[in-house]
């Protein structure tokens, strides 16, 4: 059963992530929005992106969490990786509001680096602030997204295989975005700390004008911990869940030092992205929003607004969402790592 029981309407986000796969399922009630369950599986095991060519093993996963905790719905929306889509922001000049998808594709060929037969294009229109009335075609700006159709087409056979509709499909920047932020158009830059990756976006007005991903994240954090202290990769996460970058001078100074040094690459990309975007937009990144498992790292926000000096807060993917009081805890936990499935799931409700 549901945490919350005869749910009318139910909608399912699925986040197959690196290390783990998340589902939430959301209803609406009264205009709210209540969460109805959620649950993990960490069976994704060593498996990586490839376990997507094994769409029956992936399916077996999905319905076994859903059988496990009482998922009822049948349709789900899921995420694409941001690493593997391409998004940019293109400037269109005095062109014909009619003609807009020819010249969309004319320079999507340009920035697109593979050939877009291979790819499905989508794109929209960001709304000028302060249009120019005498010149409405001046500047049109566009937010541009091409997917590979091959990795489109393994999650299909995934949700095929899993006998689940597929009614959605969606960069994991959207999903983030749709919980993390809402309505609130200000400029921040979101993080995404996974266990293979680590994902960067800024958003200006909900769109996200700067993607890039590293390879930097949770795991390699765990192997520096492991090689470092010749200890096995298991004591070595359980170490970095219980010191992360703790206070120096406690008795474990070595782990938090290690620590440091691991995601030093990821402050250097972050810094790098908020120079590459202030110095182009004249304007201030707000602050940074920390999502994924590696956000809980303890004492992580704390050490990056310091060393980076803007404001830094693991995100709350809750807040638009209703739920019994008790789960707070709990929820608070788990926030970080299912963001992505409450983004996936808020889309079809709004
Ligand atoms: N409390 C915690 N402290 C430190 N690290 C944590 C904590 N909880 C989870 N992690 C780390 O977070 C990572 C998993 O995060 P997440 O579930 O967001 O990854 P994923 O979505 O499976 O991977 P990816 O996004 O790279 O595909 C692991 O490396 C794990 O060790
Ligand atoms: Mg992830």
């Amino acid at each position: 059963m549901g945490l919350f029981s005869s749910a009318e309407s139910t909608y399912l986000g699925i986040d197959i992530g690196d290390s783990s796969l998340k589902m939430v399922e959301l209803a609406k009630k009264n205009k709210k929005i209540v969460l109805n369950n959620y649950g993990f599986s960490e069976d994704m095991g060593d498996i990586k992106l490839t376990s997507l060519d094994d769409p029956d093993y992936v399916a077996k996963v999905i319905n076994k969490v859903k059988k496990d905790i009482g998922i009822v719905s049948g349709s789900a929306s899921v995420s694409l990786p941001s690493f593997s889509v391409f998004s940019s922001v293109i400037n269109l000049y005095n062109v014909n509001k009619k003609n807009i998808a020819e010249h969309v594709n004319e320079e999507a060929r340009k920035v697109i680096p593979l050939p877009l037969e291979e790819m499905v294009l989508d794109w929209k229109v960001i709304p000028q602030l302060n249009p120019d009335p005498n010149n409405p075609n001046n500047n049109t700006k566009i937010f541009l997204t091409g997917s590979p159709k091959k990795l489109i087409k393994k999650y299909i056979n995934i949700f095929n295989a899993a006998k689940i509709n597929l009614v959605s499909l969606e960069t994991e920047t959207f999903s983030l975005i749709r919980s993390l932020l809402g309505n609130d158009k200000s400029t921040v830059m979101i993080v995404d700390l996974g266990a293979n990756s680590t994902d960067i976006c800024i958003v200006k007005e909900s769109i996200p004008y700067l993607n890039r991903s590293i390879n930097v994240s949770g795991h390699t954090i765990t192997e520096a911990i492991s090689q470092k202290l010749g200890i096995s990769l298991e004591k070595a996460s359980q170490l970095k869940f219980d010191l992360g970058i703790s206070a120096l001078g406690e008795k474990q100074v070595d782990v938090p030092q290690i620590v440091m040094n691991a995601v030093a690459p990821i402050i250097n990309e972050i810094k790098y992205m908020v120079d590459l975007f202030e110095g182009s937009n004249n304007e201030k990144v707000e602050k940074i929003i920390l999502s994924g498992g590696g956000a809980m790292l303890i004492n992580l926000a704390n050490y990056l607004e310091n060393t980076l000096n803007i404001q830094v807060i693991i995100g709350n993917p809750w807040f638009r969402v209703s739920y019994p009081k008790e789960l707070q805890p709990v929820l608070a936990e788990v926030g970080p790592r299912l963001s992505i499935a409450i983004g996936l799931a808020m889309r079809s409700i709004e």
